[in-house]
């Protein structure tokens, strides 16, 4: 029986994981936010002090990468069995997965570990490259984007609720270098698939975007 994958493709910001998530439940469906484990190995190469220009010992660090994802209603990602779940959303772990996410080798170790996550009843993926790299074969795509001003407003909001130090002039600037970084980079830039269906996200709510993707999958 054919496995059925959803792929939500995007820059950063554009409610890829709310809405991503949100759909998972409604459909009993199985999440892969496959930005955690560029996040994850982030952590994992800052914990191993290994510099970033150090690609083969990265590569080494992606090789034994150990995560546990638990799913409930926020993510809970353990690294080596150590919850790391606060560090993730740093916006600095972003920044250095975007980085690291550059790396042809990198990227080519964790395709398997993306892949996996392919099971029954089915899979929502969200990240960069689901529709066009991990899952091609998905039979329902969607790329979903927003305005950098929305997305850093939307990023600033969510740090202050977590109580973490944010300045929103920083992070717009931060979102458009991370952006120029996905998109420009050779090995699975950030870009949709043809076969996608487009979102702009900026002047719509989290329910709005949920309703026309499930319209999609029906
Ligand atoms: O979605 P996110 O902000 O958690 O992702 C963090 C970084 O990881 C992002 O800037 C680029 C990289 N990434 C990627 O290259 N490919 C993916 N499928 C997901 C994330």
């Amino acid at each position: 029986m054919p496995i059925p994958v959803l792929t939500i493709d995007g820059p950063s910001g554009a409610g890829k994981g709310t809405v991503s998530r949100l759909i998972a439940k409604k459909l009993g469906w199985h999440y892969l936010d496959s930005g955690s484990i560029y996040r994850s190995l982030a952590i994992a190469v800052q914990k191993a002090s290994v510099d970033l220009n150090a690609v083969d010992e990265i590569v080494k660090v992606a090789e034994g990468l150990v995560l546990e994802f638990e799913c409930g209603d926020e993510l809970v990602v353990k690294l080596d069995g150590k919850d790391i779940t606060h560090q993730l959303g740093l916006e600095q772990t972003g920044g250095i997965a975007s980085q690291i996410a550059a790396l042809p080798k990198v990227r080519q170790v964790l395709l398997k570990k993306q892949q996996d996550f392919k099971q029954l009843p089915g899979l929502v993926a969200d990240g960069r490259d689901m529709g066009t790299v991990v899952f091609p074969e998905a039979e329902n795509k969607v790329f979903l984007t927003a305005s950098a001003e929305k997305r850093a407003q939307r990023r600033y909001k969510q740090l202050i609720e977590k109580e973490i130090d944010a300045n929103l002039v920083k992070i717009i600037n931060e979102i458009e270098a991370r952006d120029r970084r996905d998109m420009d980079r050779t090995t699975a830039p950030l870009a949709m698939a043809s076969d996608a269906l487009y979102i702009d996200s900026s002047d719509m709510t989290i329910d709005a975007v949920v309703e026309e993707v499930l319209n999609l999958i029906r």
